[in-house]
């Protein structure tokens, strides 16, 4: 009788513990440092599966690109190489804020009927296209559009945008629009560095630069 009372008080002490043991442990683990977030147990919850976008992508380590860069590389296209996070957006979607350019990279001829430049060629605009021409373009085109940019002595096949044999005297507006916006061949597309607006400013400069070039 007397065994089983002790019994029962060591039992009801050791739950008394256990049940303090509890509360004060996770008590313990807070702190007032403010930016520790103290034990993790549940590392599946903030350690989420999705790839940051610096991070490597084991999955895409052997990919190698079998697209033809001339007919798919557009502005939607981000892959960035093996290993890379960046992908290609899904057919069908749109990034947030951005208006879908959907003229096929191939088809110059529809970039030129469709498209009109939306600006005057104003002092500011004028202003604007250039510090863009210069900073983006001119490396390989050259300061004057003549095809001279310092990278050109290394980089062969860059067109001449304003000498009087150049082929985009002709050209539409509309057409030099879609050449940035997706590219050709070697020319990259540069709809990631300069906006709308900043290319429709850039083909005013270049149209100032033929009419000097001429
Ligand atoms: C890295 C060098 C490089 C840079 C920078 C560059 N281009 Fe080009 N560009 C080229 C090459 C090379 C071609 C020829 C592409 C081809 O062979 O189809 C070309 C072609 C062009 C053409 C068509 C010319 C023709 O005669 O067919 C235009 C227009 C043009 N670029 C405008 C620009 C503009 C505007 C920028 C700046 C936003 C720019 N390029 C930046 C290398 C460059």
């Amino acid at each position: 009788m007397i065994d089983k009372a002790r019994n029962m008080k060591f039992i009801s002490r050791i739950s008394t513990l256990a049940l303090l043991a509890g509360p004060l442990f996770l008590l313990g683990q807070c702190n007032y440092a403010g930016n520790a977030s103290g034990m993790h147990f549940f590392l599946d919850m903030h350690d989420s599966p999705a790839i940051e976008s610096q991070e490597e992508d084991p999955s895409t380590l052997d990919e190698i690109y079998e697209g033809n860069y001339e007919t798919t590389m557009g502005p939607l296209e981000s892959w960035g190489g093996p290993g890379s996070a960046s992908r290609t957006a899904p057919e069908g979607t749109v990034a947030r804020n951005k208006d879908p350019y959907l003229i096929p990279a191939a088809d110059f001829d529809r970039a030129a009927r469709e498209l009109t430049n939306p600006l005057r060629p104003t002092k500011e605009v004028l202003a604007l296209g250039q510090k863009k021409f210069n900073t983006y373009c001119a490396v390989c085109h050259g300061n004057t559009g003549m095809g001279d940019g310092p990278v050109s002595p290394r980089f062969d096949g860059i067109p001449s945008l304003a000498g009087p044999d150049s082929l985009v005297l002709n050209w539409e507006d509309g057409r030099i629009f879609h050449i940035i916006t997706v590219g050709r061949a070697r020319m990259r597309p540069y709809a990631a560095q300069v906006t709308e607006e900043e290319r429709w400013a850039i083909i005013h400069y270049i149209n100032l630069l033929q009419k000097q070039g001429q």
